[in-house]
């Protein structure tokens, strides 16, 4: 267990080391027995976390200030169109402002070719902790979490298969900070990790290479494949979820009509049947459903995504509790 956590910035996991990132799970694990035994254990008591978001939010919003309630302390919601962001506030007034009212400052700012910029610029003006509530090419909390849920569901994530897959989503053009930020931390853990994607919907080539790296050092492996069938191929984790094309276009109308050449990519009983018997399906939410994934798999018995949406809970609360 590693003790030095405090003052650390949560922006990659990929910045963490492998004994850091197993704290996150171990605490995190102690304080979901204790929310479970109805014991308080009020660790971040009269702390502040500020909570900026500039993109929508059910589940985040709703752990993160759930999660700083149950250790003692206080979430303050802030967003981009209510705050003088529009009129002048830059980063560098965010980062010191906040840092000097807050003991945290939790950010969700995805728009492509910012997000991941602005957390960092806020991280550099702050004296707090500054935690990626998501970005554009990062979301470590969800991974963090998913991490979590297959340990739970499928035990030491080494010799699992698990396949990350681009689906068909009509919605909206997603992030590609989720696919990233799983292969990214599932190849440190050794999973033998497949990212099953159209060729439009590649990820960036560093986070392809830095995956490649993870595996090759956890003895796991990290392959391509580009046929949706052929990713749910004995898998043990089918996580299939749609993100848009942005490193093939910047346009998200282009990309949309993109995304209209793959609406087969649907995760559908028949796929979860190509999986190993005993496969879990997961989805960060929220899923387009019987566009990206049916009702029968989503509620069915291989689903883990109400657990995943739990975990999102104790893993913030435990790397809020270590760093702030
Ligand atoms: N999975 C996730 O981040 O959910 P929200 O967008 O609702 O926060």
């Amino acid at each position: 267990m590693q003790t030095h956590l405090r003052g650390r910035d949560m922006i990659t996991t990929q910045e963490w080391t492998k004994d850091e990132l197993d704290t996150v799970i171990d605490v995190a694990v102690d304080l979901k027995r204790r929310r479970a035994l109805g014991e308080p254990h009020p660790l971040l008591r009269d702390k502040v976390l500020a909570m900026l978001f500039f993109f929508s939010s059910t589940r985040t919003r709703a752990s993160f200030e759930a999660g700083m309630a149950q250790l003692g302390g206080h979430a303050m919601f802030l967003d981009s169109t209510s705050t003088q962001i529009g009129h002048g506030d830059t980063w560098r007034e965010i980062g010191e402002i906040l840092g000097r009212y807050d003991d945290g400052i939790a950010i969700r700012q995805v728009d492509w070719g910012i997000g991941n910029d602005y957390i960092r610029a806020v991280a550099e003006a702050s004296r707090t902790p500054v935690l990626n509530m998501q970005c554009d090419w990062y979301h470590p909390f969800q991974a963090l979490a998913d991490l979590l849920t297959i340990i739970e569901h499928k035990g030491d994530p080494r010799n699992l298969t698990v396949n990350v897959s681009y689906a068909y989503a009509a919605s909206y053009q997603k992030p590609i900070s989720v696919a990233q930020s799983e292969i990214l931390l599932l190849t440190r853990y050794g999973a033998n990790v497949r990212l099953t994607r159209p060729p439009e919907f590649t990820l960036m080539p560093e986070i392809l290479a830095q995956a490649t790296e993870n595996a090759k050092a956890a003895h796991g492996s990290f392959e391509v494949i580009e046929d949706f069938d052929e990713g749910m191929k004995g898998a043990d984790v089918v996580y299939a979820k749609s993100w848009g094309s942005m490193l093939t276009t910047d346009d998200l109308d282009e990309s949309a009509k993109i995304s209209e050449r793959y609406t087969d990519w649907i995760t559908d009983e028949r796929r979860m049947a190509m999986a190993d018997g005993d496969a879990i399906y997961m989805h960060p939410l929220p899923a387009d459903r019987n566009i990206e994934v049916t009702d029968e798999v989503i509620d069915g018995p291989h689903s883990r995504v109400f657990d995943q949406a739990e975990n999102r809970l104790h893993v913030q609360k435990a790397v809020m509790a270590l760093t702030m």
